[in-house]
């Protein structure tokens, strides 16, 4: 599928985990991609496989982030598609009773700042040519509580939801669509470190996912081609769940 021929699309977080599924989606659907992370290594690698163009951001900084889009106009004319994408879930963030300010700040500000200052300057490219598709990844948690908390992350993911809602509704007349993608657990490299030590954790997990595993990253990226081209040019302001059926499950197949 050639969908997004000749789009401009920018994702953060692009260097690893759902974000290089997503750089790598992207490019064989035919968009040209800018990939932007914190991590110049693993950024820069993500760029040469797809012939991109990488640009380092701390998506934290309101400057770097102004610039990164720029920069994406400068090289290829336009801004097409926004993957509002990285984010972090450090150890420290965990039940509130542990969880101390200066790590739920931490986590507001990769999670959540980082997703108004993205779509506050991805939108005003967009607005240009009334058109564009802003794509920010929220969570699972945003939509479930869970037992095992990481209070900060799932606070920060709700309002990544609420604040994509409320962009797609605002600007849904101007051409510009916005949507919260809320993938379920996906096999990463942070995951996979987490639960193959602790095996009883994943199993934890796993008994609440109909599908009985957790997703990989090139199954979200999917998701997010398809957000992101004119297929789903009828959906805005959306939650869109890639979830394996955990939102919707009471008791599941043994
Ligand atoms: N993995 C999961 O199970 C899962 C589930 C639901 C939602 N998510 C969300 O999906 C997104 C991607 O997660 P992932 O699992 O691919 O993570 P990952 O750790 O594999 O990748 C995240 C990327 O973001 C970059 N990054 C971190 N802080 C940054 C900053 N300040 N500025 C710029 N770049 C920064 C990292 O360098 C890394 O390349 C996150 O928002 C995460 O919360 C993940």
């Amino acid at each position: 599928m050639q969908r997004l021929q000749d789009r401009v699309a920018v994702v953060t977080g692009g260097g690893s985990g759902i974000g290089l599924a997503t750089v790598r989606r992207f490019a064989a659907e035919g968009a040209k991609v800018v990939v932007a992370d914190i991590d110049a290594g693993a950024g820069e690698a993500a760029a040469a496989e797809v012939d991109g163009l990488f640009v380092k951001v701390d998506v934290t900084d309101e400057a770097q982030v102004r610039e990164m889009f720029e920069a994406a106009v400068a090289a290829y004319g336009r801004l097409d598609i926004a993957f509002n994408n990285a984010g972090i879930s450090p150890p420290e963030d965990d039940s509130i009773l542990t969880t101390g300010i200066d790590a739920w700040r931490r986590v507001q500000e990769v999670n959540l700042t980082s997703v108004y200052l993205c779509s506050k300057y991805a939108i005003e490219h967009m607005l240009v040519r009334s058109k564009g598709s802003i794509i920010n990844t929220a969570s699972f948690v945003a939509v479930l509580g869970a037992a095992t908390s990481q209070i900060s992350y799932t606070a920060s993911k709700g309002g990544v939801l609420s604040m994509s809602r409320e962009l797609g509704v605002q600007f849904a007349r101007q051409g510009i669509r916005v949507n919260a993608l809320c993938p379920g657990p996906v096999n990463t490299p942070l995951l996979q470190e987490l639960f193959a030590k602790d095996p009883e954790r994943a199993a934890r997990r796993l008994v609440h996912i109909p599908l009985g595993r957790f997703a990989q990253p090139e199954e979200i990226a999917a998701a997010v081609a398809f957000l992101a081209s004119d297929d789903a040019s009828f959906i805005t302001a959306s939650q869109f769940l890639v979830d394996g059926g955990i939102s919707g499950a009471y008791v599941t197949p043994i």
